[in-house]
């Protein structure tokens, strides 16, 4: 638990985000849901589960009473309940592949050149962030705390307060901000600034995060007043007052340790360990997203294999690749990207009984992944940027017996915490990202011993209850919002 911060909330919890973490099949000519993952969902649910509230988020395209009859059923499950929020197919288009995905997303993850600044998106965008207000609107009072995730809902306290002014909503980014040089490139820049300011208070990843942010607004907004240092800031300005601090998103220490020592886990494990004799596993998992460096990663392996014929049959990469946002070209044009370097890498090196790299392209049900977790002594996690990535606290964290060797990014928002217990690569530095699993194939039982029980005992001190303590108690010292005297 978090320092003696408060771990419960005596106000009604809602959770706005873009997806609520439930997903539609047809089965049999029926619609049914199952559970959706994620970051953002995996670090939330656990929350409303404990708390109870409401989660607000898309639901498909159309209402209907089978759709609201299946929510009322997946919401006896627990002590929340859902409020859908329906988006149009024209909508799902523009706001969420549009504006949400080839507009912020790239900029935010410094990758200006893959942005299409349509001026339709920003319009779509807003009336979607709007009908996510109307719906939090219609089912919450006033006493509620209204907690707003991630970049797709920028703008949501905007259409919010035109109606409830003196509301509490926080807003949480769990993607980085980008600096000046970076923001500066959005033609709504201005708008997007003054909409974050409508949030009492605006959680971001990391101190980098933070800076840029307050960066941004010092650049673009001066008429601003500023003031704090270091993690915690204070924006004044015509709308009222928010806080802006940095609080590192984490997971269920305890309930993924837990998960990872189940017998069913131990023996997947020996099985996958059975089928790699003498070999060293290494594993990469990710959502399929130019933002996580695979390809980079892979030609990284590619030039360990080739340079150092020694290592040729002594190691395979397992890399995971979740399908994502399968209708964007970038999305599509980066698979076959991924699926011809491993094509061509597996070409050039396998032998009869040894194979590269073993791809899959789907997602992994929670035991085989923490297997898979279990049996990898080493985990290569080098996204180009991130705004914390979780992966790497899993591993670490299903590492239950702290052998394993984790290599992270230096640029995912998870290296200022795991720094010191990881080997930290550029993932752009092909060499580097080789030499480093070099390393980590040679490090002594020691060395792994002693870095992986920090990594383990750090992410077990600030895991998911102490980012929920930080954000309670940064809610319960917040000023009432009033329009300040500019
Ligand atoms: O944090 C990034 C994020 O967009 C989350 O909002 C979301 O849970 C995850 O990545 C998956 O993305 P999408 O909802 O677009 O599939």
């Amino acid at each position: 638990q978090g320092n003696g911060a408060p771990s419960s909330l005596d106000r009604r919890l809602v959770v706005v985000s873009n997806r609520i973490p439930l997903s539609w099949v047809q089965e049999g000519g029926h619609l049914t849901t199952k559970p959706s993952s994620g970051g953002l969902i995996s670090a939330l649910e656990p929350l409303l589960k404990a708390h109870g509230g409401l989660w607000v988020g898309s639901a498909g395209s159309e209402d209907s009473a089978e759709i609201r009859e299946q929510l009322e059923s997946a919401a006896k499950q627990h002590a929340y309940r859902y409020t859908p929020v329906f988006v149009t197919a024209d909508e799902q288009v523009n706001y969420y592949e549009g504006f949400s995905n080839e507009v912020i997303w790239p900029l935010f993850h410094d990758l200006q050149s893959r942005c299409v600044f349509e001026p339709r998106y920003w319009d779509f965008y807003q009336r979607v962030n709007r009908k996510f207000a109307e719906a939090a609107l219609a089912e919450t009072e006033q006493r509620d705390v209204i907690w707003v995730h991630d970049y797709q809902l920028l703008q949501v306290a905007h259409f919010f307060r035109e109606q409830r002014p003196e509301a509490c909503v926080a807003f949480f980014l769990h993607i980085p901000f980008p600096a000046p040089d970076i923001f500066e490139k959005l033609p709504w820049r201005r708008q997007i600034l003054e909409g974050l300011l409508d949030y009492d208070l605006i959680g971001v990843q990391t101190a980098r995060d933070e800076r840029n942010l307050i960066a941004c607004l010092r650049g673009f907004l001066p008429h601003y007043k500023i003031m704090g240092r270091g993690r915690r800031h204070s924006v004044l300005g015509p709308q009222g007052e928010t806080r802006i601090e940095a609080m590192p998103i984490s997971i269920d220490y305890r309930d993924f340790a837990r998960g990872a020592s189940a017998d069913t886990v131990v023996e997947r494990m020996a099985s996958i360990q059975k089928q790699y004799p003498g070999l060293h596993i290494a594993i990469g998992i990710d959502r399929l997203d130019y933002t996580k460096g695979i390809p980079e990663r892979l030609r990284a392996f590619r030039a360990l294999l080739r340079d150092h014929e020694e290592y040729r049959r002594k190691i395979t990469l397992m890399q995971v690749v979740v399908p994502s946002r399968e209708n964007i070209p970038r999305y599509q044009e980066l698979r076959s990207q991924i699926e011809q370097l491993v094509s061509s890498i597996n070409g050039d090196f396998s032998e009869p009984g040894w194979t590269p790299i073993e791809y899959m392209h789907h997602s992994v049900p929670r035991e085989e992944l923490l297997a898979m977790y279990r049996s990898a002594d080493i985990a290569l996690i080098t996204p180009l940027k991130d705004g914390m990535n979780l992966v790497a606290k899993e591993y670490c964290t299903a590492h239950v017996e702290n052998s394993g060797v984790l290599i992270l990014s230096e640029f995912a928002g998870a290296a200022p915490e795991l720094g010191a217990g990881a080997i930290l690569v550029n993932p752009y530095d092909e060499v580097g990202v080789a030499c480093a699993l070099r390393q980590a194939i040679e490090m002594e039982p020691r060395e792994r011993h002693q870095r992986m029980l920090r990594l383990r005992r750090q992410i077990r001190n600030a895991d998911i209850l102490g980012w929920r303590d930080h954000f309670f108690a940064a809610l319960e010292n917040l000023p009432e919002r009033k329009a300040a005297q500019a």
